[in-house]
């Protein structure tokens, strides 16, 4: 079963509540929340307290992305704030090992995630102790980017060195991409846009979790 992971960022704050409940009824598996500084990543979005905040609207596990330079001071107030996996960068984290060490430490999942110009195998010694790889497949910073398809082949070697990982895929997802993320092996979606600049958020979501279900890998 592949999941999907609507994106935060991409909601109309002013209806939080109204649209998280239309992603979980259209089948939402987790919330994805972008957390960005203005230094990793050119842009600035939110922070722990807006994690709280859809923690108390929503029953659905959260999914923290870590944009953001020395992640090591903001992990502890994430995982406080409520977030089943989190997420941190290859290329700007000098230990990486360390860090998987201290989400785990909060009795959460462990993400690493790779820019379109990263290769996987730089993962080869922290793979097999991590619990999910998130392959970004736009540059990190906005929503709403085209989605670059040559990521794809990274799910191949990362499945073959842990196939119990969650290989998610973030960036440009739509009902066209969802599929060819899908075929190449991703088993979690993450959408922003998609979801929640269409007309029927509930039905959107529906859509994407049918057509990435569909594909017979
Ligand atoms: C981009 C973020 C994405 C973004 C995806 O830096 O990591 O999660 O919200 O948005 P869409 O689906 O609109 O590309
Ligand atoms: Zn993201």
């Amino acid at each position: 079963m592949i999941q999907i992971a609507p994106s935060v960022l991409s909601v109309d704050l002013t209806k939080l509540v109204e649209q998280i409940r239309a992603a979980e009824k259209g089948g939402a598996s987790f919330f994805h929340l972008d957390i960005m500084d203005g230094h990793f990543v050119p842009n600035i979005s939110f922070g722990p307290v807006i994690v709280a905040t859809v923690k108390s609207i929503t029953d659905l596990p959260l999914d923290v992305h870590l944009m953001i330079d020395n992640p090591e001071i903001y992990i502890p107030d994430f995982a406080k704030a409520g977030a089943s996996i989190i997420t941190v960068h290859q290329e700007n984290s000098l230990h990486l090992d360390r860090l998987v060490g201290q989400i785990h430490s909060f009795g959460i999942k462990a993400g690493i995630a790779l820019n379109p110009a990263t290769p996987e195998t730089t993962l080869a010694y922290v793979v097999r102790n991590i619990d999910l790889v998130l392959v970004m497949s736009v540059n990190p910073g906005f929503g709403g980017q085209k989605f670059i398809k040559g990521v794809l082949s990274k799910f191949k070697w990362l499945k073959e060195q842990n196939p119990d990982l969650i290989l998610e895929i973030d960036g440009g997802i739509n009902l066209e991409t969802a599929k060819d993320a899908v075929s190449a092996g991703a088993n979690m979606l993450v959408a922003g846009n998609a979801i929640f600049n269409s007309e029927d958020i509930a039905v959107a979501t529906k859509s994407l979790l049918d057509a990435a279900n569909y594909v017979i890998v």
